[in-house]
């Protein structure tokens, strides 16, 4: 017998031929307390708790994947299949919690979980640390790609139930202070993007079924409400985006469950779906003392030493991301600002008052900042939360300081954001007669799938561009491309280029 049961959000228990694995199981608020499942899983809690699995398996370590207040009250007689992420993060982290059965794989790499029940583990090969699993039940392959990004040149063929991504889960734009106008168009490019990722994931898998999950989340704390407009924002619901996804995939059967269904028996979308505000207005009342504990918590003041200190450690980890960066931001947070010039030598930061002329703004309550500066939470975990007001001159991406700031906690993976942004060991690919380099430089995709088009290159997945000409990014960020004509190839007619 096959079953799988879809617990909200990324959630699923999976059960073939006797072995139960439950998946990426989350119920507790997320991120600084502000996202919570969409619709409400809870009453499903207690018997997730009290089931017996097999085998668990925890995608990544994001708050809403790696609920570790749900995994404290499981039982530890599970075996965990881990991602072997260059971290070592979440063995680290669940052996922190008493999982001492351990299963570690590597990109591609496969477990046989029963006679007739094979895993096959599927990284982000890039600086991100995500991951897919491929459960091949006798023969049904099922496909959870939740968010991860895994290259499209290495995604699998052949699936049948592919669970995926469709909505934003990312700050941006909705936290930067864009003028309306501006945050429209910016909201409505990101929501094309996503989709179009995920109609090439569902293309490259050739899925025959798609099941929408891993988000949208909803913001509960009435300081967030505003995140939970799904037209305004880059979090829409299914119902949505569905007569867009069913017109670039035409072929392939939707199956929109609610936590608690069984993928072939899925239940009719209930008021969470035909009256979200009623839905959240008594999901908000019943949650109050969860989301109302953030504001409640005692927040000891920020001092300019600690954030100065705080700064200094986090350049000295990551020298070789910073190298020979140099860049100004300034930090808001409750009346208070610090300038900061983040780079020079890595070793010291200089607080100005007046501040620099900053490249980035961040504006961040003090809650938010003394989690950050006490280790409890990073700030990957404090921007999604949606907490933060953030605001950029130039209006462009600095994978650099977002890398630092994301990542910068965990060296092993800013690294490898260095590798990757000179070029990742030089490899590189042949196509319209072009060289050039095979991985993405903002996230590492594989650029076999790019776009190549009058003179330009448009990575499939963010879809930053380059001029084939220069290597100049055009679109998306600041990063340059290693592009230059095939050895031998007459060099390609280009286009002029774009006016600014
Ligand atoms: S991976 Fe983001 S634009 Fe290429």
């Amino acid at each position: 017998m096959t079953s799988i049961r879809h617990l909200g959000h990324a959630g699923f228990v999976v059960e073939h031929a006797g072995v139960r694995v439950l998946i990426d199981p989350w119920f507790h608020p997320a991120f600084l307390e502000a996202w919570f499942p969409y619709p409400d899983n809870r009453e499903l809690l207690p018997e997730v708790v009290a089931g017996s699995y097999d085998y668990l398996y925890v995608s990544h370590t994001h708050e809403d994947h790696f609920d570790a207040r749900l995994l404290a009250l499981l039982s530890r007689d599970v075996t965990v299949l881990v991602p072997d992420f260059r971290s070592r993060e979440p063995a680290r982290r669940l052996r922190a919690l008493g999982f001492e059965r351990q299963v570690r794989l590597g990109h591609r790499e496969a477990h046989r979980l029963g006679p007739d029940l094979v895993a096959t583990m599927l990284l982000d090969t890039s600086h991100k640390e995500d991951s897919g699993l491929l459960l091949d039940l006798g023969g049904y392959r099922f496909l959870d790609l939740n968010d991860c990004n895994t290259p499209m040149s290495e995604l699998p063929s052949d699936v049948d139930l592919l669970a995926a991504q469709y909505s934003g889960a990312m700050w941006y734009p909705n936290a930067y202070d864009y003028p309306a106008e501006v945050m429209a168009a910016k909201t409505a490019a990101v929501r094309a993007d996503l989709l179009d990722t995920l109609a090439r994931k569902v293309k490259l898998t050739g899925a025959r079924t798609y099941l929408p999950s891993a988000g949208p989340a909803c913001f509960l704390d009435p300081e967030l409400d505003r995140f939970n407009d799904r037209a305004a924002t880059i979090f829409p619901q299914w119902e949505d985006v569905a007569d867009a996804f069913a017109a670039a995939c035409p072929e392939t059967r939707v199956v929109r469950t609610a936590p608690g269904d069984r993928v072939d028996a899925p239940s009719p979308p209930g008021s969470w779906a035909t009256d979200p505000a009623g839905y959240l207005a008594a999901y908000r009342e019943r949650r109050r003392s969860e989301w109302q504990a953030w504001h409640t918590e005692p927040c000891a003041p920020v001092g300019a030493d600690e954030v100065a200190a705080y700064f200094t450690r986090l350049q000295r980890l990551n020298r070789p991301l910073l190298a020979d960066y140099r860049t100004g931001i300034r930090v808001e947070a409750d009346g208070a600002a610090w300038g900061l010039t983040l780079g020079e030598l890595a070793e010291r930061v200089d607080l100005e008052d007046p501040p620099v002329d900053p490249a980035y703004t961040i504006r961040i309550p003090p809650r938010a900042l003394r989690a950050v500066l006490d280790g409890r939470a990073g700030w990957e975990e404090a921007l999604l939360s949606m907490r933060l007001g953030l605001h950029r001159d130039p209006d462009v991406f600095d994978l650099t300081l977002l890398g630092l700031l994301r990542y910068g906690h965990r060296p092993a993976q800013t690294r490898q954001l260095a590798r990757e942004r000179s070029g990742r060991g030089g490899e590189t690919i042949s196509r319209d007669g072009l060289r050039l380099q095979r991985w993405c430089p903002h996230a590492g995709e594989d650029l076999s799938h790019a776009v190549i088009a009058d003179g330009v290159v448009e990575c499939p997945r963010h879809h930053w561009k380059w001029s084939t000409a220069t290597g100049a990014c055009l679109e998306g960020g600041a990063l340059p491309l290693h592009v230059e004509p095939e050895p031998g190839d007459p060099v390609p007619v280009l286009p002029e280029e774009p006016s600014a």
